[in-house]
């Protein structure tokens, strides 16, 4: 069914999304790939989107090789299955490039965490730090930045600079306590925080572990410092999913969204994967903003080309340099190529 621009304008600006019925007898897998071919587009996908989604994407990964594959793609267009923060990331790189996310709606509570106004007052009160931010953040909050970080290269970068300069960690509190703790710095937080991974249990996980004597207990470095005080490894998506594959342990409880067991399961289908419990009986640790992303909307944004990151070019070009710099680092480092 073909719908006027019109209409489908009105459709993505009311909710973010084209909600058009789809033939429910297309092949979606078949239909996606031949957009693909047709547009030239390439699909990033986080790895905490839902599996099908995961199946069909071209390159799957955690921020930091989302942000690398971004700057590296030869395509026209950019499909983004991830949060807005990452399509923005990818638009910052790719001003040429048509840049879409299935869901505008699809943000990130991180993100939301930290208003570019409140952290412009912030950062006034500390003229002498230099501040470094996790990726998961607006281009605002990245025009405010002197270096984008992630959750994969954070230590590495904080450690590259003299130990006695003062930095401003923003925005995640979890993140920045932890690298302090690592790097034994004094950076000061912006109390900022993920609701997926501030919802975990350390009661319950106490008790899976005992009942689990045999699992490793692994966790995402933007849990609360309890529950990492715990764990047997820490790290990035990628730094954990390496981990489930090269540890002998047959078990692993997962502090994390749960998307990445769907990696873990099908890299090591005879391992067990036992997603830590949060602190009630919702499955809160789904990201809703990750969840958003279904793969009908993959298929209606490709087919359509909306809804489109576009951005302020002044606003792109100040968010741009501390991503740079990350991405220069991490070369140095050998974090990625
Ligand atoms: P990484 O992709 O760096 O592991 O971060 C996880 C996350 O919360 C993304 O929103
Ligand atoms: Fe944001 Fe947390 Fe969802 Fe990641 S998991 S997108 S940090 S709310």
């Amino acid at each position: 069914m073909e719908v006027s621009s019109e209409k489908i304008f009105a459709q993505v600006s009311k909710n973010g999304f084209y909600d058009v019925e789809i033939d429910p007898r297309l092949d979606l897998f078949e239909e996606i790939n031949k957009l693909k071919k047709e547009k030239n587009a390439v699909i990033l996908a986080h790895y905490y989107q839902e599996p099908d989604i995961q199946d069909i994407a071209d390159y799957i990964g955690d921020s930091l090789g989302l942000a690398q594959a971004a700057a590296n793609t030869k395509a026209d267009i950019i499909v983004f299955a991830g949060v807005h923060f990452m399509a923005e990331t990818a638009k910052i790189l790719n001003p040429n490039k048509k840049v879409l996310l299935p869901d505008l709606r699809a943000g990130c509570s991180l993100s939301d965490s930290c208003p570019p106004q409140l952290f412009k007052k912030f950062k006034d009160k500390h003229p002498d730090h230099i501040v470094i931010s996790y990726i998961n953040c607006s281009a605002g909050i990245k025009a405010l930045s002197d270096i984008i970080c992630t959750s994969g290269n954070a230590k590495q970068i904080v450690d590259s600079l003299p130990i006695d300069q003062k930095i401003i960690f923003a925005p995640d509190k979890n993140l920045g306590a932890y690298i302090n703790k690592q790097s034994g710095r004094n950076m000061v937080l912006w109390n900022g925080a993920c609701m997926v991974h501030e919802i975990f249990s350390l009661e319950k996980i106490t008790r899976l572990k005992e009942r689990h004597p045999n699992a490793k207990f692994i966790a995402h470095p933007e849990c609360e410092e309890a529950v990492l005080g715990i764990a047997d490894f820490i790290g990035s998506t990628t730094q954990l999913l390496k981990y489930t594959e090269t540890n002998t342990s047959q078990e692993f409880i997962v502090a994390t969204e749960t998307g990445i067991l769907h990696q873990m399961q099908q890299r090591c289908p005879n391992k067990t994967f036992i997603p830590a419990p949060p602190n009630n009986s919702c499955a809160c640790n789904d990201c809703p903003h990750m969840k958003l992303n279904t793969l009908e909307k993959l298929y209606l944004c490709m087919k359509y080309e909306q809804p489109e990151i576009l951005m302020d070019e002044e606003l792109r070009l100040a968010a741009k340099k501390p991503i740079d710099k990350m991405l220069e680092l991490s070369k140095q480092f050998g974090l990625i190529t």
